[in-house]
């Protein structure tokens, strides 16, 4: 097998892809690779087969992160991560510089104005137009046939698929299931944050959560979820939601499919989590 590639620059990116007729996909990622992302990698393997290209992006874009929020103390284990794209199988991995992505006085961006403003939006200001704007980016620098993204992250892989569409990026996007812990805890680089007593109450959120999505009523869950999540010692809730899968408007009724969203700080940890709440006939 050949070595694993390493694109440092666009530049570099359009020079190799230039030499490339297979499918591409790319995983995007902000780096601090845990096995939730080595489970993205290996999928896009069986995406492409053994004669397509996995190209994964390590990049921590400055651009979706608040004035207030953890750019940089956001880790970059560096060599860690190379190894674990190597692990994966992946043939090249894409590590442009903050200054190669954004000129000085970069002032054309991409937006998303409607599912933005929800969830994490609210919380989040202008989270979502960094994540289109440097999405966009990476997808015109690898130009990739096929692109995977967590349903960890279910606002984002909702937003990107609309910006797939309205704007007419020729790009497969491919969901992947939420990879947790053994005890329910959703895998996240963020998990890193909590102290030893954080991380062992960390799993009741998804406890509650799934406790919550036995009853019936959008109503009754967001409320079964609250009560039981308040009663976390040092859990501040930012939301609990029932959401339309694909609209993320609030959900009235189980006529549609639905997502249970739930973001919680926990000490510095802000954890967001998600569920199916499956459509009753
Ligand atoms: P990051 O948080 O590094 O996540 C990279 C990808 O891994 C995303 O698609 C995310 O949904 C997925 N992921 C993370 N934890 C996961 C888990 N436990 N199970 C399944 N998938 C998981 O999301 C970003 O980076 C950035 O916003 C990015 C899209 C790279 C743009 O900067």
């Amino acid at each position: 097998m050949p070595a694993m590639k390493s694109l440092k620059t666009i530049a570099a990116a359009r020079r190799w892809r230039q030499g490339i007729d297979a499918k591409v996909v790319l995983v995007p990622t902000m780096g601090a690779l845990h096995h939730g992302h080595e489970a993205l990698i290996r999928h896009a393997r069986k995406i492409v087969g053994p004669t397509g290209i996995v190209a994964v992006s390590v990049f921590v874009n400055p651009t979706q992160f608040g004035p207030k929020e953890d750019f940089s103390a956001y880790p970059r284990p560096l060599a860690k991560d190379l190894a674990t794209c190597k692990r994966a199988g992946a043939d090249a991995v894409f590590l442009p510089r903050v200054d190669d992505m954004y000129a000085a006085d970069a002032s054309v961006t991409v937006g998303e104005s409607g599912l933005s403003t929800k969830l994490c939006g609210r919380s989040r200001p202008g989270h979502f137009g960094g994540v289109c704007t440097v999405v966009a980016k990476l997808f015109l620098a690898i130009q990739p046939t096929h692109a995977v993204f967590g349903e960890k992250d279910w606002q984002q892989l909702a937003i990107i698929r609309r910006m797939v569409r309205d704007l007419n990026f020729p790009i497969a996007i491919e969901p992947f299931a939420t990879v947790r812990e053994s005890d329910g805890l959703a895998a996240s680089s963020r998990n890193a944050y909590l102290t030893p007593d954080e991380r062992a109450l960390a799993p009741s959120i998804h406890a509650a959560m799934e406790n919550a999505a036995k009853l019936k009523s959008p109503q009754s869950i967001v409320k079964f979820c609250a009560v039981a999540i308040s009663k976390i010692p040092g859990a501040r809730i930012d939301y609990i939601e029932a959401v339309d899968a694909s609209t993320l408007a609030p959900l009235s009724n189980r006529k549609t499919a639905g997502r249970l969203a739930v973001a919680v700080f926990l000490g510095k940890a802000r954890l967001i989590d998600n569920i199916p709440l499956p459509r009753i006939p």
